[in-house]
């Protein structure tokens, strides 16, 4: 059956008609050629496919795109440009947070949602306390970030970037 959704992506309107299967990972590169966004296990194991949606980070693969008509969509592509990079894509850089690449995308879209949370006083697992202000240490980032998988290993320049983006300087 073919389903037609409205997806507000990177604010610009795309109309998707698909079959009601697609997952919005899908629908994201084969449909619309947004193809920052990676499929690395289709299982929700990974993070590769993270994207922002409504303001929280879900994996796109674990998701289907007909569930998000009208829904507001923030994917790599929409935080920065080359040119115009995002504080946390420009710490990426800075700090080596990459050897190949493909996790990339995904750890960006979830950082950044990630300090979106702290800010907003959502606990983790870790947290000492369910309420008040929450340190960025290190067991904090590793714990929020565990969704995300990096095959290259590139965890402490991730971290690195992610203190950067939040404080202005890496510890
Ligand atoms: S591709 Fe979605 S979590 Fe791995
Ligand atoms: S940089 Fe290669 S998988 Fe993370």
């Amino acid at each position: 059956m073919t389903l037609k959704t409205d997806l507000k992506i990177n604010g610009d309107t795309h109309t998707l008609e698909a079959d009601a299967r697609t997952s919005l990972l899908d629908a994201l590169r084969h449909h619309l050629d947004l193809t920052g966004t990676k499929k690395g296990c289709d299982h929700g194991q990974c993070g590769a496919c993270t994207v922002i949606v409504n303001g929280r980070r879900i994996n796109a693969c674990l998701t289907l795109a007909c569930m998000h008509d009208g829904d507001e969509i923030t994917t790599i592509e929409g935080l920065g440009t080359p040119d115009d990079l995002s504080a946390m894509q420009a710490a990426f850089v800075k700090h080596d947070g990459f050897q190949c690449g493909y996790c990339t995308a995904g750890q960006i879209c979830s950082a950044t949602a990630m300090l979106d949370e702290m800010k907003d006083g959502w606990p983790s697992n870790v947290s000492d306390a369910l309420t008040g202000d929450m340190p960025l240490s290190e067991e904090e980032i590793a714990e929020r970030m565990s969704g995300n998988l990096c095959r290259c290993s590139a965890y402490p320049g991730i971290v690195k970037a992610i203190r950067d983006a939040a404080t202005g300087e890496a510890q």
